[in-house]
């Protein structure tokens, strides 16, 4: 086993940037709080500066979880960074993250300012950002397209006005292996005073080589890498967490190197993530993909059935998969569900528990056997990242060889019921329609996807949505053995992410966090 590595997870701040990932302050805590219990080093949890919601982001993590080093980005400019110090005030570790672009293509076309310029922001920066915390990262963004001479100038720099970590991004995915393998070498080799930081490795997937970059610059001596779960983040993403620390421990000779990852945290830390940003990981995605795990081609099953060996470099138990075992039906009662959650790994609170256990018994009218993957679909459905300000009490499609229609009906706990009536060219298309007539409000649909949580007639569907509403980009996510239904659900919670992001009447919603509690 090699070197002690750090994991820096930034699927709070680089993986919500991208399009449609964004994240309510309490969807932030509740990954968050799986981001501990993956045991990774660092959680960066925001932009302060960026928004009022990002501020309090930061700050409710900051509160919160205690383990990690909390990490809050900022630019160098002043109001950042004094952005990051403040929200990050309550952490037991906080780390304030300051960067400027160190490329001439950014620095003449982005900043328009010179070479020396650059260098005296981003001292004045980091010095500035050690008067919250000696704990200062500083990110040369676009090192990978810098000019070695000055990269290694401003590094320098930034360590000797105080920063402890120097990150060199492949902000746009451009770097081969062996090249940001070497760029770390050269500096780490170059810059007199190097010894006095950790050096850590951002990369981001446009060619595809976001983790094999990772890896090549934790052999040149990288001790920290930043990456999301599921690899989310801008344009094609960034270094998935999940591969790289995989890749540590199915090659510990290969990728020798040591993290604290618990992995058997990851498949519900990948699940968690996907029902936050409505998006789930392509089925072949590495290690938390769908299909990361199963062996069609028969002549693979029949050597899967001799030795697990022959096509399986590592255990789905490894990850966390869940086994699709039958675990409760119709008649197990409260106790037994609780005792199955506790198996999963989750403790629940008593109000918690009677919701779910009514739906449990609602879904095992409907379905005979209930596996652990429904049981972790109803527990994600209940999480709500906003107030319920609507909620579906009614659904009736009609549809066939005849147009579409659908009758809605959504209560909430100022407008009381109200029902619309839609038709459209699918039983889902008419129920989106029928919504939209109720909230009156300008949806389109940007992505909906239905996934089967088990296998079998009955089972259980998933859908996840991305919406935009009113020209903001939101997600949503329901479940049902009726896929309109789940549809609906999930358009109805998206809905409930864009009442709460309008801010209204916050203090008193706040208090209703679920429905009728
Ligand atoms: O990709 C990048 O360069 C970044 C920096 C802000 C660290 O995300
Ligand atoms: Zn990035």
């Amino acid at each position: 086993m090699g070197r002690d590595v750090m994991i820096f997870d930034t699927t709070l701040r680089d993986g919500e940037q991208a399009p449609g990932n964004s994240m309510t302050p309490e969807a932030k805590l509740r990954l968050a709080h799986q981001l501990d219990a993956l045991c990774v080093d660092v959680i960066e949890a925001g932009f302060p500066s960026a928004s009022e919601g990002d501020f309090r982001g930061v700050r409710t993590v900051a509160e919160e979880i205690r383990r990690p080093v909390i990490a809050a980005l900022a630019r160098c400019h002043e109001r950042d960074i004094e952005a990051a110090g403040e929200a990050l005030r309550p952490a037991a570790r906080g780390r304030v993250h300051v960067f400027i672009a160190t490329s001439e293509l950014h620095l003449q076309h982005k900043l328009r300012i010179t070479p020396e310029q650059c260098l005296e922001r981003a001292c004045a920066a980091v010095r500035q950002a050690r008067r919250y915390t000696d704990d200062v990262e500083f990110s040369a963004e676009d090192a990978t397209r810098t000019d070695i001479d000055f990269l290694c100038r401003v590094v320098e720099a930034a360590i000797e006005a105080g920063a402890t970590t120097i990150n060199l991004p492949d902000t746009v995915g451009y770097a081969m292996p062996a090249e940001y393998a070497e760029m770390f070498r050269v500096v780490r080799g170059r810059v007199p005073n190097s010894d006095r930081a950790v050096f850590s490795a951002h990369c981001h997937d446009d060619l595809g080589l976001a983790v094999a970059n990772s890896l090549a610059a934790i052999e040149a001596g990288a001790g920290q890498v930043e990456c999301t779960v599921n690899g989310i983040g801008e344009r094609a993403g960034n270094a998935a967490l999940e591969e790289i620390v995989m890749a540590g421990r199915v090659r510990p000779q290969a990728a020798a190197f040591a993290c604290r990852v618990n992995t058997r945290e990851i498949f519900r830390m990948s699940q968690l993530l996907s029902h936050v940003t409505g998006v789930f990981p392509q089925p072949n995605k590495a290690v938390v993909g769908r299909n990361a795990f199963a062996h069609e081609a028969g002549i693979h099953q029949h050597g899967m059935l001799q030795n697990g060996l022959t096509y399986e470099i590592m255990r789905p138990e490894e990850v966390g998969v869940p086994h699709s075992t039958l675990v409760l039906g119709k008649h197990s009662g409260r106790h037994a569900l609780e005792r199955r959650y506790s198996e999963l790994g989750y403790e629940l609170d008593e109000i918690t528990l009677k919701k779910l256990y009514q739906e449990f018994t609602e879904l095992a009218d409907k379905k005979r056997e209930i596996l652990d993957e429904d049981l972790l679909a109803l527990l994600h459905d209940r999480f709500h990242d906003a107030p319920e300000i609507h909620r579906l009490t009614h659904l009736q499609v009609t549809c066939g060889t005849v147009p579409a229609t659908a009758e809605v009906r959504l209560a909430g706990p100022w407008s009381g019921e109200r029902t619309g009536t839609a038709t459209g060219n699918g039983p889902i298309a008419a129920t989106i329609a029928a919504i939209g007539a109720i909230v009156e409000r300008q949806i389109e649909v940007l992505n909906l996807s239905v996934q089967s949580v088990t296998p079998g007639r009955d089972s259980l569907g998933q859908v996840l949505v991305q919406v935009r509403v009113d020209g903001k980009t939101l997600s949503g996510h329901g479940a049902s053995t009726d896929i309109v239904e789940a549809s609906a659900r999930a358009l109805v919670h998206a809905l409930n992410k864009a009442k709460y992001a309008d801010g209204l009447e916050e203090q008193s919603l706040n208090a209703m966090y679920f429905w009728g509690v």
